[in-house]
């Protein structure tokens, strides 16, 4: 999602540091003090406009929400939701997730929400796919055992190039898969995109994975 360039966003994310976290690599490491509770911390990766994060937020207390996106005025949108709803569990990082191992500790995270990712249809652009093997890798080592990542697409070609990576994967357990989630599920929370590819009649796929770490010597490789 590339909004047009709305004057003064850098400015207006900076004014709220109560709720964007400008520095995010000083916090590695110290995000349950930035939250002031030890509650598990789920990430939402590429938020867009925050409809789904922030009513996460709002029905989950007990989890720490961080929405993270790379575009000031997307995060702009996330933050006006914000300024009004007051949660003290979301926080909100405008970063590009290729960092993500320099904003997050070892283990630090117990949840990450893939939703509508950019598909980067292009094969030379496979690597800016956020469930290309390298993002993969960098979500591993933030990620406690255990934890989950989900995923959500209207992209069948990005669905099926997850899925290959998933497998490749010995680390990552597939829990669930769905090529119509809205027929299997019912589903509470959805995103913007999701909202407009429903209104067009549009399957989604959806992925559910499983860290798993252990002593296994595959790991060395990451
Ligand atoms: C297609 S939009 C989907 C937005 C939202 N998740 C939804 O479903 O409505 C993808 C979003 O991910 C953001 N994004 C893409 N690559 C990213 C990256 N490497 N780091 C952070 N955000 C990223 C884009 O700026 C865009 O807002």
């Amino acid at each position: 999602m590339r909004l047009r360039n709305i004057k003064g966003a850098k400015k207006k994310l900076r004014d709220n540091p109560d709720y964007v976290v400008s520095d995010p690599v000083s916090k590695q490491g110290k995000w349950h003090d930035v939250f002031g509770n030890n509650h598990p911390i789920h990430l939402e990766i590429g938020c867009g406009k925050g409809q789904f994060i922030v009513a996460m937020a709002n029905d989950y207390p007990d989890v720490n929400f961080l929405a993270l996106e790379k575009y000031d005025s997307v995060l702009l949108r996330v933050l006006e939701k914000q300024s009004e709803e007051k949660l003290p569990n979301l926080k909100l990082i405008r970063a590009d997730a290729r960092h993500i191992t320099s904003f997050f500790t070892n283990d630090e995270i117990d949840g990450v929400y893939l939703n509508f990712s950019d598909p980067w249809p292009k094969r030379r652009h496979a690597k800016r796919r956020l469930t290309h093997m390298r993002f993969l890798k960098r979500y591993y080592k933030i990620m406690k055992n255990g934890s989950f990542i989900r995923q959500r697409t209207d992209q069948f070609p990005l669905f099926e190039f997850s899925i290959n990576q998933f497998i490749r994967c010995i680390w990552l357990e597939i829990d669930a898969l769905s090529l119509d989630l809205h027929r299997d599920k019912d589903i509470n929370h959805t995103t913007e995109f999701e909202d407009r590819f429903i209104q067009e009649d549009k399957r989604i796929f959806f992925a559910s994975l499983t860290i798993k770490k252990g002593d296994d010597p595959h790991e060395k490789n990451l």
